[in-house]
């Protein structure tokens, strides 16, 4: 039997007081697929994400993940698929009262099944896969330099070993070079981890050397989905505007 869909999203209808942000909005994201999410600022690209995590419940539509609706009842259910999920958001969102150490330990603190050991070492453990040390477990956010706090946010997100990744504008903010290193490290903890991944980028960079398929959000709803070498065909003029004169750069 083939898989379901890692996420699956129906006639999803969004508004906030009145002001309607997504209407009849489908997507589709495979096992394995980088998705690129793109469009204007206040398209309603954070609101997919928080939909998909479950923080906010569109007023319409069905929205699935791994073949399991979001608003299952059974309350193991919902917790089992929410393991299942990590997110990278938009600016870190650490807790800057806490270390990096207790930032990471945190989603694995709240399992309630973890001693304090185990925690010390995944956490120790997590921090090297994103290229950090132990003793930076000890520093707070504020001491941290941007691309040090996307990596432990990068790190937290990871905490739970999750199967779909969702990142946020995950380089906004840094320079090319940081950009560069940070979505090398994505790149290859999804090809290891075999992680699906849905992100939402500006930054065609980003896009380039990371996703494998991109899905356009515009007119309050996804315009185009992907491949992304075929999404650049696309006549839309977001698209066209997004793209412009840059387009060689992704082919
Ligand atoms: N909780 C909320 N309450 C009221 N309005 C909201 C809420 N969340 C989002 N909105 C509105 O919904 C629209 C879409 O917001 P969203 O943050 O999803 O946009 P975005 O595409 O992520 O933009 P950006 O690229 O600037 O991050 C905006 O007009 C925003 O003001
Ligand atoms: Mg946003």
């Amino acid at each position: 039997m083939s898989q379901p869909p890692v996420i699956e999203l129906q006639g999803v209808g969004t508004s906030f007081r009145g002001q309607v942000v997504h209407r009849d909005l489908a997507l589709r994201v495979d096992e394995g697929q980088v998705v690129g999410l793109l469009g204007g600022s206040g398209s309603g690209k954070t609101t997919v994400l928080r939909e998909i995590l479950g923080l906010l419940r569109p007023d319409v539509g069905s929205i699935k993940l791994f073949g399991v609706r979001l608003d299952e009842p059974d309350p193991h259910v919902q917790r089992n698929l929410r393991r299942r999920l990590g997110m990278l958001f938009q600016h870190g969102a650490l807790f800057s009262a806490l270390s990096v150490f207790d930032n990471i330990a945190f989603p694995l603190r709240e399992l309630r099944c973890l001693d304090e050991d185990w925690i010390r070492r995944l956490v120790h453990l997590k921090l090297s896969m994103v290229g950090l040390e132990p003793s930076h477990g000890q520093l707070k956010p504020a001491e941290l330099s941007g691309g040090m706090v996307k990596r432990v946010a990068l790190a937290r997100a990871l905490a739970l070993e999750p199967e779909l990744l969702l990142l946020d504008e995950p380089t906004a903010g840094l320079d090319p070079d940081r950009s560069q290193n940070f979505v090398e490290l994505v790149g290859s903890l999804q090809r290891e981890l075999g992680l699906t991944v849905v992100m939402v980028t500006h930054d065609l960079n980003t896009l380039a050397g990371l996703a494998t398929h991109v899905a356009v959000l515009a007119d309050q709803h996804i315009v185009a989905f992907g491949p992304r070498e075929e999404i650049m065909a696309v006549d839309h003029p977001f698209v066209n505007g997004f793209f412009g004169a840059d387009r060689q750069k992704l082919l």
